[in-house]
């Protein structure tokens, strides 16, 4: 059983698929509608309640991120940040944040996945200690583009596949995984797939070979998009601008979590709203300082 939940946002890779866009700056760099796409996971973990958090980038990005989010002190977190050379794998977040785990129960997020909908903080936030690994599962139109699961009757996995050609149910696995600190030594033993890769979904199987995978499926009511292509983007920006305009609420909005959470005094958001003056998000920092804070969760 680990200590409390650390958390890793992976925001290196390619991102071919977004390319002229991505030639110069990181996916997760890219806006999605009125704020870095980064901003999203940031977000999902500091709903989740975590609250000391490594940021995985390629090398030649780690200073716009550092620009970008800084210590932590704009969010009430600690931020750190650590380099991936090359894009081998989603589980050598594993190996790279080794240092950062040590005894503690970690959740990595995607860079590149936002999370919004009913209680997803709330629900995170309950999960309590691990034994091995928990993976959040979202009924999906294309199964066969993300990691498949299929689970049984009493809703326990029993079988898990990589972007399978014949996907054995419409469960895609998204992109926020939690499990305990041995997943550092299981990834360690991690061979590269075919594409020369150290994948999530070999580390999952590892877990569910042992019996120690769990599965939470994700309600209707949450929504899970995934950025890495140019229509996802576009879909993404899209559905945050709708909810935006029509509730009077950020989606994503890091600063406003982390003051709900009483991370963050009004004094530190006003401080912090006061470094963006003249921009819609400043303001809307601004604004949160008139409601109750208990409200619009
Ligand atoms: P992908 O979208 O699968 O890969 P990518 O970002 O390199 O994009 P493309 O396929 O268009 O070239 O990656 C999912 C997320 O994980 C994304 O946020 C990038 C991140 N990632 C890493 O940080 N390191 C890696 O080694 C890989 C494979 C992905």
């Amino acid at each position: 059983m680990g200590e409390l939940v650390k958390g890793i946002i992976l925001a290196g890779g390619t991102g071919s698929r977004l390319w002229p866009m991505t030639l110069a700056i990181s996916k997760q760099l890219v806006p999605v509608y009125d704020k870095p796409m980064v901003f999203y996971p940031l977000s999902t973990l500091i709903a989740a309640g975590v609250r000391d958090v490594l940021v995985i980038t390629s090398p030649d990005q780690v200073e716009l991120f550092r620009r970008l989010l800084g210590d932590g002190a704009a969010f009430g977190i600690s931020l750190s940040y650590a380099e991936q050379a090359a894009p081998k794998g989603l589980a050598q977040a594993f190996t790279i944040g080794a240092d950062f785990i040590g005894d503690s129960d970690v959740a990595l997020i995607l860079g590149d996945n936002i999370f919004h909908g009913v209680g997803i903080g709330t629900e995170l936030s309950r999960l309590g200690p691990l034994d091995g690994g928990r993976v959040f599962a979202c009924h999906v139109a294309r199964p066969q583009d993300y990691g498949v699961v299929e689970l049984d009757e009493a809703g326990s996995p029993i079988s898990i596949a990589e972007k399978p050609a014949q996907p054995r149910s419409s469960l895609a696995v998204a992109g926020l995984y939690f499990y305990s600190p041995d997943v550092v030594e299981l990834a360690g033993g991690l061979r590269p797939s075919a594409r020369g890769e150290l994948e999530i979904t070999d580390l999952n199987a590892v877990y569910l070979s042992q019996r120690r995978l769990h599965v939470t499926v994700l309600p209707r009511g949450t929504a899970w998009l995934d950025t890495g292509t140019v229509a996802g983007l576009v879909q993404a920006a899209e559905f945050v601008r709708v909810i935006e305009e029509r509730q009077g609420l950020k989606v994503g909005c890091p600063e406003e979590l982390a003051w709900r959470n009483g991370w963050l005094t009004d004094d530190e958001l006003r401080t912090r709203a006061e470094t963006m003056p003249g921009s819609g998000y400043g303001e809307y920092l601004l604004s949160l300082l008139a409601l109750p804070r208990t409200g619009s969760t």
